[in-house]
């Protein structure tokens, strides 16, 4: 199950990528926002993150206006690989590298094509493990300490 979410900003963003998921066959859960008025962001973004975070959700993909504001909230959660990326090229390597289980997109920075373009690249793309899974595991430690 792929839990999604967005703020006013991101609202179409995220409507669109749904249709991609469904299409896909893909189970998706909608966290809001539910339409386009305006919502402040770290409200959604810590609802698709707890859901990463606690394992509940495979995997997440959120959209604000730019991202920034999604990427900041996400990467709070013990666990989560929040990954805002640009283009598709970026969603590929946040899978391959960083096995990024929350996509995090642009709402006023993309257009839906290259949206799809982007989470499907990423939904495509596997991890690559070996050096990577030993850069990834540092971050495990670093959480370990840093929330203790
Ligand atoms: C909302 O206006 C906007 O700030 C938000 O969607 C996002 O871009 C924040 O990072």
């Amino acid at each position: 199950m792929i839990a999604v979410g967005s703020d006013h900003g991101g609202y179409e963003l995220k409507e669109a990528v749904k249709r991609l998921l469904m299409e896909r066959g893909i189970p998706v859960e909608d966290l809001g926002t539910d339409n386009g008025n305006s919502v402040d962001y770290p409200d959604f973004g810590e609802k698709v993150a707890r859901k990463v975070s606690s394992g509940e959700a495979e995997k997440g993909i959120l959209a604000c206006g730019t991202g920034i504001g999604m990427s900041i909230v996400a990467n709070k959660f013990p666990g989560v690989r929040a990954a805002l990326v640009a283009d598709p090229y970026m969603a590929k390597m946040a899978k391959e590298h960083n096995n990024a289980n929350i996509l995090v997109l642009g709402g006023r920075v993309l257009d839906e094509n290259e949206a799809r373009e982007m989470v499907a690249a990423w939904l495509d793309t596997a991890f690559e493990g070996g050096r990577h899974q030993g850069r990834l595991d540092k971050i495990a430690v670093l959480e370990m300490e840093l929330y203790k």
